[in-house]
């Protein structure tokens, strides 16, 4: 008891440790907008100088907003946003879009969070990059060369088999295609097994068999417990959820492949399942391959980027070069969307104090309060938890929008629920 009212004050403290961490940072702004205004463009011969930023999710679209809105108005830099994605993928609402006919609310229309930067200020590049040298970064499909003066690595994770975990296209239209075929699938299985007890195969095994009480729903999971990587109270509450729901759920086993034979399915002890459909949602990882070439040595074996605690990558030679969100090695055990746009904030003011003529010292700790997590457990219940690594806070809630409040993600994003221009031409 002392220590979850010990967990809670420190929860408390970091609240207000951060209100005024944002407003010293605000007053840095202000005073470097009073800097600047009377002083001519810093350029050469009138030439904008690219801080190219890689991948718009949390951590890249972040430090693009406070890059774009803090550059004082005659700075030589404008933000160049690399993104193959048409959209902002709403990842948290995935698994539940899965399950539920509501798919256009995880496609939030890009834009919006940046207003406010000056005009001309924010060029955005629909592609992928392919690879990155020590002035360029190079894309996939155009083959063209973008030079920067400074670069933002935010390309995250992607998973191998796309849903529930990440949407494997970058059109919204082609991704509510994905969508649907999945509801589709779900919804003409009989007997339904889903691969990987972490937070997505979690979600996605308890709404489905609340939305169809009538089949047969199996959770395979590889370890001795769903949600592994979280606490023993959070894991024992969301393997009692699923039991409730009638999920059955068989611990430490696996697939031995993904095909389908004859309706079954048969795990690596040779126990077969009767199968229709499976849901694989196993296998997120890094997207730092395209750095290879770069800084082969900062790649860890799991794809993870080293980075030093300003969150420039751990190499002596590259300065200019920043990593965040999942994508950095910031030894965070959950990566998530919090601790990314934290991570964002950190490199855009890094990169602003840079290109204005200061150092970037601001450093990143990870923060355990970061990682709290919201866990669906069925269409109208949720287990809220947060821990420090040994003692957990966690409650239960009932859930009213069957929507999980997309709609709060929109108006986060800038953007008007659900309203989007886009959707016209795409019909
Ligand atoms: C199902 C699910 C539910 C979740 N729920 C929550 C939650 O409730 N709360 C929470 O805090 N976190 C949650 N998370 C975690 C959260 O989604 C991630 O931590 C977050 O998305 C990380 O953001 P990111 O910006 O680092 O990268 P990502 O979101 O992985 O995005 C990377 C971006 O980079 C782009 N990109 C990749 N490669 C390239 C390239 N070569 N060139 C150009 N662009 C590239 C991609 O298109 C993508 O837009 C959830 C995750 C999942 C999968
Ligand atoms: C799930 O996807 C991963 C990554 O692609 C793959 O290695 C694994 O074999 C798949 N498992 C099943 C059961 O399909």
């Amino acid at each position: 008891m002392l220590q979850k009212a010990r967990l809670i004050v420190s929860f408390i403290a970091y609240v207000f440790k951060r209100i005024g961490e944002l407003a010293w940072e605000s007053i840095e702004n202000r005073y470097r907008q009073i800097q600047f205004a009377s002083q001519p463009p810093l350029t050469d011969h009138g030439e904008m100088r690219n801080i190219v930023v890689v991948g718009a999710s949390y951590a890249g679209y972040h430090a693009a907003r406070v890059i774009a809105s803090s550059l004082p108005p005659n700075s030589p830099y404008r933000v160049v946003i690399i993104e193959p994605h048409s959209h902002f993928h709403f990842t948290w609402v995935l698994p539940r879009f899965c399950v539920v006919e509501q798919e256009h609310k995880a496609f939030i229309p890009y834009g919006p969070y940046l207003k406010g930067a000056p005009e001309g200020r924010v060029r955005w590049v629909h592609e992928r990059v392919a690879r990155v040298d020590r002035d360029s970064v190079w894309l996939e499909k155009s083959h063209d060369q973008i030079p920067y003066a400074f670069l933002v690595i935010a390309s995250g994770a992607g998973a191998a088999e796309g849903l529930p975990s990440r949407v494997a296209a970058d059109t919204k239209a082609e991704g509510m295609a994905l969508l649907k075929d999945m509801q589709r699938n779900i919804k003409g299985a009989q007997h339904l097994v889903v691969v990987g007890g972490g937070a997505a195969g979690v979600e996605l095994a308890a709404d489905a068999k609340q939305k169809y009480p009538e089949k047969h729903v199996t959770l395979v999971h590889s370890r001795k417990a769903v949600m592994h990587r979280f606490g023993p109270e959070l894991q024992a509450a969301a393997l009692k959820g699923l039991e409730n729901l009638g999920v059955v759920t068989i611990l430490q086993e696996r697939s031995a492949s993904g095909s389908i034979v004859e309706g079954q399915i048969t795990l690596q002890s040779g126990k077969r399942l009767q199968c229709d459909f499976l849901v694989n949602c196993t296998g997120q990882s890094p997207s730092s391959s395209f750095m290879a070439g770069l800084a082969p040595e900062a790649i860890l074996p799991t794809g993870t980027i080293r980075v030093r605690p300003t969150l420039q990558i751990q190499d002596e030679k590259l300065p200019n070069v920043y990593v965040c969100g999942d994508v950095a090695a910031v030894g965070i055990d959950n990566p998530n969307a919090r601790s990314a746009m934290r991570q964002g904030a950190v490199v855009g003011l890094n990169v602003v104090r840079a290109a204005t003529g200061g150092s970037p010292t601001k450093t990143y700790k990870p923060f355990w309060g970061e990682g709290v997590i919201k866990l669906t457990l069925g269409l109208d219940k949720s287990i809220s938890h947060v821990s420090d690594g040994k003692t957990e806070l966690w409650w239960q809630s009932k859930e009213r929008n069957l929507d999980l409040m997309s709609a709060l993600g929109w108006r986060h994003l800038g953007a008007k629920p659900f309203d989007d221009d886009d959707d016209e031409s795409e019909k």
